[in-house]
């Protein structure tokens, strides 16, 4: 397993030997950096796409456009393709390399330091590539890797669809849609994995094979939460869907009323099925900028655009402490929700049976939590969210319809709720206390809901913090499943060898 290895101060130094190393040769016209997977880049003949240290600003902006400062790591090169061709070219210079790891970053939303980049390596960045393209004949979008999600809903809107994307107008594609991806839209059309009808795939031979339900089905399915085992995706082709302008926003109402959003959310689940147009989440969370006590935040999404509709009837009953809930366009609610970039986070989550229990407890460890946190913190250095999600049975289904992924959801009996707990500090030694009590906490819960029966083992991979292992909790079928297709399209695993961050089947314990 690996383990967010190093602390910022180490990394520094290690970036010092790294950038020494490529200073002196770091010219117009390299031959050699000095550093061997950066040497066989240039060889390949991508020089011109290759970012070293020594490219100070562009260097220094690239990095610190990953989202979550756990991630601003510093590789010894960042190589950014400009197409699927040099994608293929620069997998196989790593590959023929034969030693020396790498990263894989589209977005760069990745919450944790080896998510999608690497410190002692070279990272794969597919920033460059993204472009959203849709054709209203077949009604199908092709999308590159890293447009992000804002982008594609604003283009998509031109046309008067959607698909099932992020709700973050800065998340990408890429990441997204290899683990999974929760969206507003998911009670009609599923995860947005789920909506991926083709994908375009470089495997660690350099070979660009397509993966759909006619050909190489099994790479497919397997990409749909197998999260970069298998090779890079360099475009997902997306079936849309008619979409206008949605109602939502979020409300909140004082801690005080636990009981009764606990309650509401619960029955949302249940009547989940009735009114798949709606999309709900609750959110306990401690932000000064917002009030010196926890409050619970809610957002109340209507797809169809219906205002105030029945499904929200009960949640709409409590009190409230404000509301910014209209109808508004998807790149709009995406771009006015978005989480700010540059804090150090710690990331939980677990799956547990649709309880009001569960969630009452959840409120109070999290109570606990803050108040503990606030003892070592300045409260103008923590925000925490202790999010509920509606993970409804049915969800499993579409995804089961659509051909199936490996998620594991379909394996799951009854309604769940997705638990998923941030944190975020200002400083790397806020990192560390952050993430030892939100592991504590997360275990806290997780015991709790063994102990009422109310635990389900699944664990959402983008939500995931490294400690734990999303790719187990898919289940043994599926986690066999993804092995043999990772031997059978990488049977040298270089996937699994060359790439010590995010979550490797190698590694499942
Ligand atoms: C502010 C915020 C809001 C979020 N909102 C949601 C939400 O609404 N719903 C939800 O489900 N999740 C959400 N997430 C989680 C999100 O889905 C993950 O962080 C996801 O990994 C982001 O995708 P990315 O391309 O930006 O990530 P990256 O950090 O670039 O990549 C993440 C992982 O995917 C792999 N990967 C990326 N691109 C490819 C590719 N083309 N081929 C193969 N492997 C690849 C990377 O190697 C890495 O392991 C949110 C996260 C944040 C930080
Ligand atoms: C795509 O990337 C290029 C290069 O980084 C950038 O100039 C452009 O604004 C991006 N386009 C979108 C839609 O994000
Ligand atoms: C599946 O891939 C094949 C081979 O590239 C292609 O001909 C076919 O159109 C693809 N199907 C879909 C649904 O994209
Ligand atoms: C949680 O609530 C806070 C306060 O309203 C908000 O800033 C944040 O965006 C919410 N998170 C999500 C994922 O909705
Ligand atoms: C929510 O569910 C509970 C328990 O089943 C029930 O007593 C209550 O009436 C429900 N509330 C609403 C508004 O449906």
């Amino acid at each position: 397993m690996f383990h967010r290895a190093a602390t910022p101060a180490l990394l520094a130094g290690l970036l010092l030997a790294a950038g020494s190393s490529v200073a002196a040769s770091s010219q117009a016209s390299l031959t050699s950096s000095g550093i061997k997977g950066c040497d066989a880049l240039i060889a390949a003949g991508l020089e011109s796409q290759l970012i070293f240290p020594t490219d100070a600003t562009t260097y220094e902006d690239r990095v610190s456009s990953w989202w979550s400062a756990s991630s601003r790591l510093r590789p010894w090169c960042i190589v950014q393709p400009r197409n699927t061709d040099e994608v293929s070219s620069a997998v196989k210079a790593l590959s023929e390399a034969g030693a020396g790891s790498f990263a894989v970053r589209s977005g760069g939303h990745s919450h944790w330091a080896g998510g999608s980049n690497i410190q002692n390596g070279v990272t794969i960045d597919l920033g460059l590539m993204n472009a959203t393209t849709y054709d209203p004949a077949t009604g199908v979008v092709s999308l590159q890797p890293a447009p992000r999600w804002g982008d594609v809903f604003e283009t998509l809107e031109g046309y008067g669809v959607a698909v099932s994307g992020g709700r973050d107008a800065n998340v990408g594609v890429g990441g997204f849609l290899v683990g999974g991806g929760n969206s507003y839209y998911s009670g009609r059309h599923g995860f947005g994995c789920d909506g991926v009808v083709n994908a375009e795939v470089v495997l660690a031979d350099g070979s660009v094979v397509s993966a759909n339900s006619s050909t190489n089905r099994k790479l497919w399915k397997a990409l749909k939460g197998g999260i970069g085992n298998f090779g890079i995706v360099t475009r997902f082709d997306m079936q849309a869907f008619p979409a206008g302008p949605l109602w939502g926003g979020s409300r909140a109402s004082a801690k005080s009323y636990t009981s009764e959003v606990a309650q509401a959310v619960v029955n949302f689940t249940d009547g989940y099925e009735n009114n798949p147009e709606a999309a709900f989440l609750i959110n306990f969370t401690y932000q000064p900028t917002i009030s010196s006590e926890v409050v619970i935040a809610q957002v109340l999404v209507d797809t169809d655009g219906v205002e105030n509709p029945p499904a929200f009837a009960e949640i709409q009953e409590i009190p409230e402490l404000f509301n910014d809930i209209k109808v508004r366009t998807m790149s709009g609610i995406a771009s006015d929700y978005v989480l700010p970039s540059g804090y150090y986070n710690a990331w939980f989550t677990l799956t547990m049976k649709n309880d009001v229990r569960v969630v009452e407890k959840a409120a109070e460890l999290n109570e606990q939590l803050v108040s503990d946190l606030l003892e070592v913190m300045s409260s103008d250095d923590l925000v925490t969210q202790c999010l509920f999600q509606p993970l409804p049975k049915f969800f499993a289904d579409i995804g089961v319809e659509k051909g199936g992924n490996v998620l594991g959801m379909d394996e799951v009996e009854g309604n769940s709720l997705l638990w998923l707990l941030t944190i975020t500090g200002t400083t790397p030694e806020h990192e560390a206390v952050i993430h030892t009590k939100g592991a504590a906490m997360k275990a806290a819960l997780d015991e709790y809901a063994e102990s009422i029966d109310a635990k389900v083992p699944l664990l959402y991979v983008n939500y995931a913090d490294p400690s734990q292992d999303p790719l187990k909790s898919y289940g043994t079928r599926n986690l066999r499943f993804m092995e043999k297709v990772a031997a059978k399209y990488d049977p040298d695993g270089l996937f699994q060898r060359r790439v010590p961050g995010s979550f490797r089947l190698s590694r499942v314990e």
